[in-house]
């Protein structure tokens, strides 16, 4: 079963590419949400265990960003097959980077390739794959933030931009909604809930990460609020400590920031401190990511055999292949369908319907 999730990346990219509207596949991914500078692209850092995302104060993250982790063995780490953790843009096929500090630099340069310098946004997705024995499978998507005024180049209606763009990710009822909130602002004015709840009124599919625990005023916690006792989250609220722009600055490893996260849960929160924490968010995450794979595969199976369909009837009305993203497409789409729906089909048997909702 774990295995489904490399082909259901493989296939995202597919479909980012053709465009959503040549099929009506619709596959689980997660995306991140929140207002500017709330700690988005710092959460998915935490999550890949990795320092490779421009982050910072102001408009950093311009495009979307499609990040598929794939876990690579131990085993096959050991006979020498992976030397380090790799990285590979959609962009650039033949370019492997295991540098990491050169994987942002390449997200700054492609972003800036299209937007132009000026703080501009463009909804055309950036595409990095990620291979790594310390990650597990996900398929993330970083967007830009909630802005209210616009700056540099921007459009007057940067707002509804941005708003619309963040819509379009989240309204897919496969996708996982991380609801990206500061700690040091009022949950209950949190822009990232707000946009959840548009598209899932009945928190199905929201997941609550409270950002910035330590920069909370003096005397004040986050305790109630991560217990779900101010606003209850259904699938949970999970506070966090990412690294401060100082920490950036200093070049403080994630591994660092990872135990000094561990030791300030215990000291401050210390009845909750193992439900909280950018680690026990990925565990949480992947968990969901499988169980709502599970959930939906009946829906999924159907929706595929449909646009099979569909593009054959197309490809013989037109009697050869057409454009080669099409081309794709379909053999992607035929990999899928002979290799994974057996495998559906046999282990759907087992699968129970999922306690969590
Ligand atoms: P995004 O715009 O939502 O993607 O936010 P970023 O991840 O780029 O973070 C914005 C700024 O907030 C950066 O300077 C981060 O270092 C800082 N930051 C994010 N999370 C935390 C946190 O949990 N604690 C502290 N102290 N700073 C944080
Ligand atoms: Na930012
Ligand atoms: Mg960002």
């Amino acid at each position: 079963m774990e295995n489904l999730i490399p082909t259901i990346s493989k296939l995202q990219d597919v479909f980012a590419v053709v465009g959503s509207n040549e099929s009506k596949v619709q596959l689980p991914q997660i995306i991140v949400v929140g207002s500017q500078s709330a700690g988005k692209s710092s959460v998915i850092e935490g999550i890949v265990g990795r320092d490779f995302l421009p982050r910072g104060s102001g408009i950093v993250t311009r495009r979307p960003l499609l990040i598929h982790l794939t876990h690579t063995p131990k085993d096959a780490k050991e006979r020498g097959e992976f030397e380090d953790d790799w990285a590979q843009f959609e962009h650039l096929p033949n370019k492997c980077f295991t540098d990491f500090d050169q994987v942002r630099l390449e997200i700054e340069a492609e972003t800036d390739r299209l937007t132009g310098k000026d703080r501009d946004i463009s909804d055309v997705p950036i595409i990095l794959r990620i291979f790594s024995a310390t990650v597990v499978d996900l398929s993330l998507i970083d967007l830009p933030g909630i802005t209210k005024v616009p700056v540099g180049q921007q459009p007057p209606d940067i707002e509804e931009i941005v708003r619309n763009m963040i819509l379009s990710y989240i309204e897919n009822p496969q996708s996982i909604i991380l609801a990206v909130t500061p700690a040091n602002q009022d949950l209950a004015n949190s822009e990232a809930l707000k946009l959840a709840r548009e598209v899932d009124p009945n928190g199905h599919r929201t997941l609550c990460v409270l950002t910035k625990l330590d920069l909370m005023d003096r005397g004040t916690d986050a305790l109630k609020v991560l217990m779900g006792q101010v606003i209850d989250v259904k699938l949970g609220i999970i506070g966090v400590v990412n690294r401060a722009q100082a920490d950036i600055d200093a070049n403080k490893s994630v591994h660092d920031c990872l135990n000094d996260e561990k030791a300030f849960l215990k000291k401050i929160y210390p009845s909750i401190a193992s439900k909280n924490g950018i680690q026990y968010l990925a565990k949480k995450l992947n968990k969901l990511l499988i169980l709502h794979i599970r959930e939906t595969l009946p829906d999924l199976k159907h929706r595929i055999t449909n646009a099979i369909g569909e593009v054959q009837a197309e490809l013989e009305a037109i009697g050869s292949p057409i454009i080669d993203k099409k081309k794709t497409f379909l053999q992607v789409i035929n990999h899928f369908s002979t290799s994974y729906i057996a495998t559906i089909d046999g282990s759907s048997k087992n699968i129970e319907a999922s306690k969590l909702y």
